[in-house]
């Protein structure tokens, strides 16, 4: 062999050897609306996250990003970039400019791309990088960001059935074990359902948790009978938990504080609202303005209004109760209220807490770590699934501790050994 060829290939190996030995299986991710930290806690009674928790690691809790609500954390996850970076800040935005509004949901405007196109999704690296992504109810995948939608999307309807799961389970097996896809990721809405209707304590939670881990023991099976134990990495994770809130006492009222004419424009109810006073009135409506916290990494979103107002844990905002979509009036008596759960508070507060959870091949096994943060889930799912980051704000080293690294040291022993031999024939004299 000639020592231009040498001169060649050693440089090149010693790259491949240098940066981060690639890892590249197949991912399968499990997007959980509402799954607060703890559900699973008694194991006992979920045979389905068991399974899965005996071949991977879960963590103590995932803090979600703020403001703790759905579509913020599902792009946090899916970009690892905090809400201000990736411009997605609420499930309720409106653009001054355009005036257009982005409504939960389906809705036309929210498809739009100037929602979305603020950072980069996972899946739309993947598909750039030739890898297919298939995704089942996934809020978005509809979506044509930055030009690319995944190869598959079954697109979002409102609280998809359990079959609807078991048979996205089944796809998402047969597509990922065939080659067909490199990634695919399920959405799942009923717990966060039933979080809102009957509270996070309530006996329907309950059940619908079980109901869950029933689609996990289908998940685990299809693993088994396919033979992808060795070879699929799976997912599990949460956007935010879930409080209880009492509207009989805990509204604050707004048209009771402020002159609501003064207002132009309000998005959402709830723990955090988004007010446009009007110009000339912007002094006497913030006159009880309070600084947010740094670590909100909030105000920066390009969609964020001159105000924001944060309730305290517990606490409903609304315009006033009576203009809440959300009550039941009996025949007798007065309304009451039926939504007994919410979420959207600050990330720090006990009860927003997500989940999370590994299992396959590059993950250690039966493992608890400690608490790590939506923002750090992307750097992982892209070295699990051989894709390079894109600029975020996750940190690798709380995660890092969740792989196993023995495919990676064995892969760059391997390396190792094979530029040292190389070198050894190709390094003219021998
Ligand atoms: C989802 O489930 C519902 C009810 O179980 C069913 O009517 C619908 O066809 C299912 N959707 C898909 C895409 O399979
Ligand atoms: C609210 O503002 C409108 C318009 O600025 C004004 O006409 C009205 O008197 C105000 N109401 C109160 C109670 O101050
Ligand atoms: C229930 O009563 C409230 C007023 O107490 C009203 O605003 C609301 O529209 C009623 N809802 C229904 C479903 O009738
Ligand atoms: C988050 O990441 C983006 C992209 O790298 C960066 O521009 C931004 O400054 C980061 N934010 C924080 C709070 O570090
Ligand atoms: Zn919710």
């Amino acid at each position: 062999m000639s020592s231009a060829l040498s001169c060649l290939l050693l440089p090149l190996l010693m790259l491949l050897w240098s940066g981060q030995c690639v890892m590249s299986r197949p991912l399968l991710a499990f997007l959980i609306d509402g799954f607060r930290a703890d559900y699973m806690d008694g194991l006992d009674a979920l045979p389905g996250f068991r399974e899965l928790l005996r071949r991977g690691v879960t963590v103590d809790y995932m803090t979600a990003d703020f403001p703790t609500l759905s579509y913020p954390n599902y792009y946090s996850l899916m970009t690892g970039r905090r809400c201000e970076s990736h411009h997605m800040t609420g499930n309720y935005m409106w653009d001054e400019h355009s005036k257009k509004e982005f409504l939960i949901g389906i809705n036309p405007d929210s498809r739009l791309p100037m929602w979305w196109d603020g950072a980069e999704p996972l899946w739309v690296t993947a598909q750039k990088a030739s890898m297919k992504v298939h995704m089942y109810y996934w809020p978005g995948c509809e979506v044509e960001i930055r030009g690319v939608r995944p190869a598959f999307c079954e697109e979002y309807v409102y609280n998809p059935s359990l079959q609807n799961l078991t048979d996205s389970i089944h796809k998402a097996l047969n597509v990922l074990s065939s080659g067909q896809a490199h990634m695919a990721a399920v959405y799942w809405e009923k717990i966060d359902v039933e979080g809102h209707h009957f509270g996070p304590d309530s006996p329907e939670v309950r059940r619908a948790v079980l109901e869950l881990d029933k689609a996990m023991q289908v998940l685990s099976r299809g693993i088994t009978e396919k033979n992808l134990e060795e070879k699929l990495n799976v997912l599990l994770f949460s956007d935010h938990g879930m409080t209880k809130i009492q509207w009989m006492d805990k509204v604050i009222e707004l048209d009771k504080h402020i002159n609501m004419s003064d207002i132009s424009k309000m998005m959402d109810r709830g723990p955090v609202v988004s007010l446009w006073p009007l110009a000339s009135k912007h002094q006497q409506v913030s006159h009880a303005e309070h600084q947010y916290p740094e670590r909100f990494f909030y105000r920066g979103g390009k969609f964020v209004s001159p105000l924001t107002l944060v309730a305290e844990p517990g606490w409903f905002i609304a315009e006033n109760k009576r203009l809440l979509p959300f009550w039941k009036n009996d025949s007798s008596g007065p309304a009451r209220g039926w939504q007994h759960g919410w979420h959207g508070y600050d990330n720090e507060f006990l009860d927003m807490r997500a989940f999370f959870l590994a299992a396959g091949p590059d993950f250690k096994q039966n493992v608890r770590a400690g608490p790590i943060q939506t923002v750090d889930l992307y750097n992982l799912m892209c070295r699990t699934l051989g894709v390079e980051p894109l600029p975020n704000n996750g940190s690798w080293s709380r995660v890092e501790c969740l792989l196993s690294g023995a495919r990676e040291s064995t892969l760059c022993y391997g390396m190792v050994l094979f530029s040292v031999l190389l070198e050894l024939l190709l390094t003219p004299g021998h």
